[in-house]
């Protein structure tokens, strides 16, 4: 049974998911905490609901990022946390933090990375340049996080179709629910020991 911690900052629609599928008894782990560096996260609400252990940390209580970080370490290690998931989380991961748990950070991106993502690129902004890029194929990917922005191995990805009269609402909402199939199984695989890191790439076994 893997312990997995989970970071967010808004609504915790992916970290419903794999409440969900843990409940379900589709992934041998289970969520020891969620934290959010967000007061208002809803993502609190739900682990809550859950009866998972919801911390808010404070960003402003530290005099750095890297302290800040080491706070997040400190809570994941009391509760002997193995996988980390960043589900929406929007705050940076020192160099520190990514060493500690190397290979064992997994992030999801809503956009077929390497297009439309790194620096400044997430949430909302990722379905406008999308849309203003005019492609016809967008999608979702989860990926292992390593120093760099969204530029770790990719575990997986899946590609989701561009309508003529979509939003950035509508179009976010139809690449939600893959994100929302996509996370819970790379989560899945994880835990049962089927993702093999080799160099940039991710065998499934
Ligand atoms: C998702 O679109 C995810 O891809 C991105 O941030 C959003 C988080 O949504 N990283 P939620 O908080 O899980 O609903």
């Amino acid at each position: 049974m893997i312990n997995i911690g989970v970071l967010i900052s808004g609504s915790g629609t992916n970290l419903q998911s794999i409440i969900d599928e843990i409940e379900e008894g589709k992934i041998s782990g289970r969520i020891r905490v969620v934290i959010s560096n967000r007061k208002d996260a809803y993502g609190l609400i739900r682990a809550k609901k859950a009866g998972i252990e919801a911390l808010y940390i404070d960003k402003k209580k530290f005099d750095s990022e890297e302290e800040f970080n080491r706070k997040i370490i400190e809570e994941l290690s009391k509760r002997e946390v193995e996988l980390v998931v960043l589900a929406g989380y929007l705050s940076i991961l020192s160099e520190e933090f990514i060493e500690k748990y190397k290979g064992r950070i997994i992030n999801i991106h809503p956009s077929l990375i390497p297009s439309f993502c790194g620096k400044g690129c997430y949430g909302d902004r990722v379905h406008r340049m999308v849309l203003d890029r005019g492609v016809k194929l967008t999608g979702a990917t989860v990926h292992f996080v390593d120093e760099g922005t969204d530029t770790g191995p990719i575990i997986l990805q899946r590609a989701v179709e561009v309508k003529e009269d979509d939003t950035v609402e509508s179009l976010k909402e139809r690449v939600l629910k893959v994100e929302h199939q996509l996370l819970p199984e790379a989560i899945r695989l994880f835990c049962e020991g089927r993702l093999a890191i080799e160099g940039r790439k991710v065998r499934i076994k």
